[in-house]
C-alpha cells in the first residue's frame, strides 16, 4: 500500500491505463477486462485490475491536472513497478483541421509548469511519448478507421484559462490540442525509464466552441481504451 493507493504489491499490473475520471476507470474495466476486481478506492480514486486477451492490466483513475496525476503515476511506477502507462482522456482541439471526436496521439506535451519544475528549473525539458507505443497506437487507430492526428499537445494548469494569447501562440506553433496531464506523465516516464503515451479524444474545440454531446462520450472513450490496449500489447 502507498499513501494514495490501497492495493497490495501484486495487485497492480505492469500495464496501467490512466483515465482522469475514476468512474471511467470502472466502466472501462467492466467493459474491456476479464475478471476485473477493484484494487483501489482510497479517496474514491478507483482502480481495477483484470486481464485483456490474457494480459494483466490495471485501469486506475488519475484525477484532473498534473499534480493529481503525478501522485498516482509516481506511486504506480516507484512502488508498484508499473512499466507501461497510457493516459486515456479528452482534450480541447486547437487547430482547424482537428475535429470533435478525432483522436490525438500526443508525440510531445508542452507546458508552462509541471510538478517536475523544481527539477528542471530554467531548463525547458521536452517531454515526449514512447515511440513504440505511439507507433503501435497509430496503427491500431488507423485500423479502426478513427481519424487520428499525431503531434504536439499542450498540458495546461488551468481549464478556465484567462490568457487567450497563450492559446493563440500554441495554435500558431502547431499544437493540436489542450489537456491537463500528459506532460507530467511523460516527465516521470523519462525519469524512471518506463513507457508512456497519451491517447486523447477531442471533446471540445477552442476555436469553434463545439463540444461532444454527452451521449457520444462513452463510445469515443471506448475507442481510446481499445487503441491503448492494442498498443500496449503490440
Ligand atoms: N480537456 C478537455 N477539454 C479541455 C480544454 N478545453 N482545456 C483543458 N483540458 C481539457
Amino acid at each position: 500500500m502507498t499513501i494514495h493507493i490501497g492495493a497490495e504489491k501484486g495487485d497492480i499490473a505492469e500495464t496501467v491505463l490512466l483515465p482522469g475520471d475514476p468512474y471511467r476507470a470502472k466502466w472501462a474495466a467492466e467493459t474491456f477486462l476479464d475478471n476485473p476486481r477493484m484494487v483501489n478506492e482510497v479517496r474514491g480514486m478507483l482502480g481495477f485490475t483484470g486481464t485483456w486477451n490474457g494480459h494483466p492490466v490495471t485501469i486506475q483513475g488519475s484525477g484532473m491536472g498534473m499534480p493529481s496525476l503525478s501522485i498516482y503515476a509516481n506511486e504506480l511506477i516507484r512502488d508498484y513497478n508499473a512499466k507501461t502507462l497510457i493516459r486515456i482522456g479528452s482534450c480541447g482541439g486547437m487547430q482547424p483541421h482537428v475535429g470533435i471526436r478525432d483522436v490525438i496521439l500526443a508525440m510531445t506535451a508542452s507546458t508552462l509548469s509541471t510538478p517536475s519544475r523544481g527539477i528542471f528549473k530554467e531548463l525547458n525539458f521536452a517531454p515526449c511519448a514512447d515511440w513504440g507505443l505511439l507507433h503501435a497506437a497509430f496503427i491500431a487507430a488507423e485500423g479502426k478507421g478513427t481519424k487520428t492526428h499525431v503531434g504536439g499537445i499542450y498540458s495546461s494548469d488551468v481549464f478556465y484559462d484567462e490568457r487567450p494569447d497563450l492559446n493563440e501562440q500554441m495554435t500558431r506553433h502547431g499544437i493540436l490540442g489542450v489537456e491537463m496531464e500528459a506532460a507530467e506523465l511523460y516527465n516521470l516516464a523519462a525519469r524512471h525509464s518506463v513507457r508512456a503515451l497519451a491517447v486523447l479524444t477531442v471533446s471540445d474545440h477552442l476555436q469553434t466552441g463545439e463540444a461532444l454531446p454527452a451521449k457520444d462520450r462513452e463510445r469515443s472513450f471506448g475507442d481510446m481504451v481499445d487503441i491503448a490496449l492494442t498498443a500496449a500489447f503490440s
